[in-house]
């Protein structure tokens, strides 16, 4: 179960459904850079560890090194900012560096900032949204983890598309941090086994995926103490792979036993480009079907 601090500044309603829908992450932690922000004694009243603070007294780096030693207390491992209305230095980022996340009430990288729904009228747009990103030394530029859409109605007031975009904002953070704090293997097996007659079994002691008794994903831990935490996949043929591993080495790498089958290894540290990662599994996995099976629609 993945530990994880939410960071807040005001009414905490998107800490609320992250708490209620918690699922294969626990909220370890509400912090707030306001003592009296309402989302604080909302987690407080139910037991959550809170830690409430003034960011105007304190100034940031004292702020944060409080926030910091706490989560280091609450063995805290990623951290979702939810209306937290302050930048985070770069020594927080990289303190807890691609551990970060938050949600932005705007298609990203569209109106990053405040004032996102009035940009939006403004601008005439026939829908608006939210995304979740990660969060990097830049303001709402980090990668994109999943986004929601909502349309603009006429006579749309900001508040309006506010209310609007923070019932899509509840219905889509609780969903993304699960898939962010799920290990890569359960992400992995969450995409593969949802492909039609794909089955799981242990070959060469890795979790492999078949279908119809061909292999299309295999996930690699340190095999054979290469080190590398991969997902082994089937390409289109030799020139796809040579091109893969000719234009993103720090991505793929060349397979011992598969590679010269023209599968290639996804490197899966870090935070891999999952819809990239999602979408290559589901690539290897048509490679691999019988033709029944793409006939009747595949995937
Ligand atoms: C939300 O709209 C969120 O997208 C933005 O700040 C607002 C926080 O609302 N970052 P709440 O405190 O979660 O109710």
């Amino acid at each position: 179960m993945t530990r994880v601090a939410v960071l807040l500044s005001g009414r905490g309603s998107n800490m609320m459904t992250l708490v209620e829908q918690a699922r294969g992450y626990q909220v370890v932690l509400v912090a707030s850079d306001r003592p009296d922000a309402p989302g604080i004694a909302w987690a407080a009243a139910r037991d959550i560890p809170t830690l409430a603070l003034s960011g105007r007294d304190l100034g940031r780096s004292k702020l944060e090194a409080a926030i910091l030693a706490k989560c280091a207390d609450h063995r805290v491992q990623v951290i979702a900012l939810a209306g937290y209305m302050r930048l985070l230095s770069s020594d927080f980022v990289a303190a807890m560096e691609g551990a970060i996340v938050n949600i932005h009430p705007s298609l990203l990288p569209l109106y990053k900032g405040l004032d996102t729904h009035g940009r939006a009228l403004a601008a005439g747009d026939a829908e608006a949204g939210c995304s979740v990103h990660l969060v990097t030394d830049e303001l709402d530029a980090g990668r994109v983890l999943g986004q929601s859409r909502v349309a603009v109605e006429p006579g749309d007031t900001p508040d309006t598309l506010a209310a609007r975009v923070l019932r899509a904002e509840h219905a889509l953070y609780p969903r993304i941090l699960a898939e962010f704090c799920m290990s890569p293997l359960d992400r992995i097996r969450a995409v593969a086994l949802q492909l039609p007659e794909a089955e799981e079994r242990i070959s060469h002691g890795q979790p492999t995926f078949f279908v119809a008794d061909r292999q299309f994903a295999q996930v690699r831990d340190d095999h054979h103490g290469d080190g590398r935490h991969v997902v082994c996949v089937r390409t289109s043929g030799t020139d796809e792979q040579a091109m893969l591993l000719d234009t993103a080495p720090e991505t793929y790498s060349l397979p011992a036993h598969l590679g010269p089958a023209g599968w290639v290894g996804i490197d899966l540290s870090g935070n891999p480009d999952w819809a990239s990662v999602e979408d290559r599994v589901a690539h290897s996995w048509e490679l691999a079907a019988p033709a029944r099976l793409l006939e009747a629609g595949g995937r």
